[in-house]
This record gives C-alpha cells, sequence and structure tokens, in this order.
C-alpha cells in the first residue's frame, strides 16, 4: 500500500514534521518517494517588481531551493527509500495536483501549514486545495504533531 508517494515539502518546520512519516511510511510498504518542491511564481514576481530583477530572484530561489532538496533526498536515502527530486515553478497547487496525476502517486504527504504559518488559520491554503481536489488520499501532518 502506498508504494510510491508524493512529498511536497517549502523546507518550513510543519513539512519537516510530515518528512519524519514519509520516513515511517518505509516500515509500512512505501519504497519510493517523489520530492517536489515549487518556487512560487508570484513571490518572485512580486520580489521581482520590488527589486526590479527578477531573473536574480527566481535563480537564489532555485539555488537556496536545489541545497535544501539536496538534504531531504539525503534524509529519505537513509530511511531506505528510493528519492525522485523535482524542482518546478509556478503555482504549488498546480504543479502538485498535476504531478501526483502524472506519476500516479498513491498517496500524497504534507504539512497543515507552510513557510506563513498565521496562528489563527486552520489549514494553509496550499493543503487545503490539495484535499479539495486531489483524487488519492492525502496525509496532513498538523504543525501541532509531536512526531513519536
Ligand atoms: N511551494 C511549495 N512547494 C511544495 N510544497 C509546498 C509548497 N508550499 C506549501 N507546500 C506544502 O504544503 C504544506 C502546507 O503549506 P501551505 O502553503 O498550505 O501553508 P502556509 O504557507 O502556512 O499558508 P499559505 O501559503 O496559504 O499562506 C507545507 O507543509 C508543504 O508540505
Ligand atoms: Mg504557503
Amino acid at each position: 500500500m502506498f508504494r510510491k508517494l508524493l512529498f511536497p515539502t517549502d523546507f518550513s518546520d510543519t513539512s519537516r514534521k510530515a518528512q519524519t512519516y514519509v520516513k515511517q511510511l518505509r516500515g509500512a510498504g512505501t519504497e519510493e518517494v517523489i520530492v517536489l518542491h515549487v518556487v512560487d511564481q508570484r513571490d518572485v514576481d512580486a520580489l521581482g517588481k520590488a527589486t526590479g530583477l527578477s531573473q536574480d530572484v527566481q535563480q537564489q530561489a532555485e539555488n537556496a531551493a536545489r541545497e535544501e532538496m539536496t538534504a531531504v533526498e539525503r534524509d529519505l536515502k537513509q530511511a531506505g527509500l528510493l528519492v525522485e527530486k523535482i524542482l518546478a515553478v509556478g503555482r504549488p497547487i498546480r504543479e502538485i495536483l498535476d504531478l501526483a496525476e502524472r506519476e500516479k502517486v498513491s498517496l500524497i504527504v504534507l504539512g497543515s501549514h507552510g513557510r506563513s504559518n498565521f496562528s489563527d488559520i486552520i489549514l494553509g491554503s496550499t493543503s487545503e486545495n490539495v484535499i479539495r481536489h486531489s483524487r488519492v488520499p492525502v496525509l496532513v501532518v498538523s504543525r501541532e504533531t509531536v512526531p513519536g
């Protein structure tokens, strides 16, 4: 069950919590993990407009993400998982849902919140929309979770 899953991450604290559950799923039959990070086009556009350096902004975001992804890959490989990394630029929700279909994953694992992590918001907009539209089950790891 859940042989191949999709783990979208923004490298936030809550997505790190989700990552510990991805590793634990190895013991429940998961063999392969696709790690996806999406450089949000809207952030690039906003910061690019403010600084007038949109290409630099995008390049920097991609470089930082590549480094983070390599660390995530190492962590998941150590848990005995087969890992594929994908770095995309666009709208996170769209990219997550499209990739889940394309790669025919049987589960999506993500955090309840991400980088924004507003205290009075029950669910971030990425996780909300993934739950709303995904055709496969979604494991949402709450920011309150204490991994055991
Ligand atoms: N750019 C992204 N690329 C890949 N995965 C992401 C991205 N953004 C969020 N996620 C995944 O979705 C989870 C929930 O993040 P979400 O963006 O919904 O919360 P938020 O940042 O607190 O709120 P919002 O983005 O609505 O302001 C994260 O823990 C992560 O697993
Ligand atoms: Mg977010």
